[in-house]
């Protein structure tokens, strides 16, 4: 049995010990903002928050987050400036890899709130869009940091 902190509320699941936390989460919680894209870390459909810091949940085994604070795109508030900024500027286009987008976005705005140009590319070249919405994501972070009052 293992227990689990996921949007603030704890979970208490049955599941084999090598069992990834993204298959927990959309299998076990049925929290299907969290995408399956390439199952090996490379393409961050599967991102959350674990402890505030954004990690890919298809390489981390359930078992090794227990008693950490793990927050998925659902427990995203919808007053969040970067879930704010993306309906402002229209980020997504099919959907399939933003909620991962999203939670790295504001994984890298809370360790950095006003970064340059060059610090954004940096950060989120990791991240694979297949409907190469990459621009609008810059302009979407653009937006969430001057939502924050911060920019400038
Ligand atoms: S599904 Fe986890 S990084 Fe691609
Ligand atoms: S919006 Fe379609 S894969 Fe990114």
């Amino acid at each position: 049995m293992i227990s689990l902190k996921v949007n603030g509320k704890i979970y208490k699941v049955e599941v084999p010990a090598d069992t990834t936390l993204l298959w927990v989460i959309r299998d076990s919680l049925k929290l299907t903002g969290t995408k399956y894209g390439c199952g090996i870390g490379e393409c961050g459909a599967c991102t959350v928050l674990i402890d505030g810091k954004a990690e890919r949940s298809c390489t981390i085994s359930a078992a090794d987050v227990e008693g950490k604070e793990i927050t998925t795109i659902e427990g995203l508030p919808e007053s969040h400036p970067v879930k704010r900024a993306w309906i402002k500027e229209q980020v997504v286009q099919c959907g399939y890899c933003q909620p991962g987008v999203m939670l790295q976005v504001a994984s890298f705005l809370s360790e950095r709130p006003t970064p340059s140009a060059e610090q954004i590319i940096d950060r989120m070249d990791d991240i694979i869009c297949r409907c190469g919405t990459h621009l609008r994501i810059k302009k979407g972070i653009h937006a969430a940091v001057q939502m924050t009052g911060k920019e400038g």
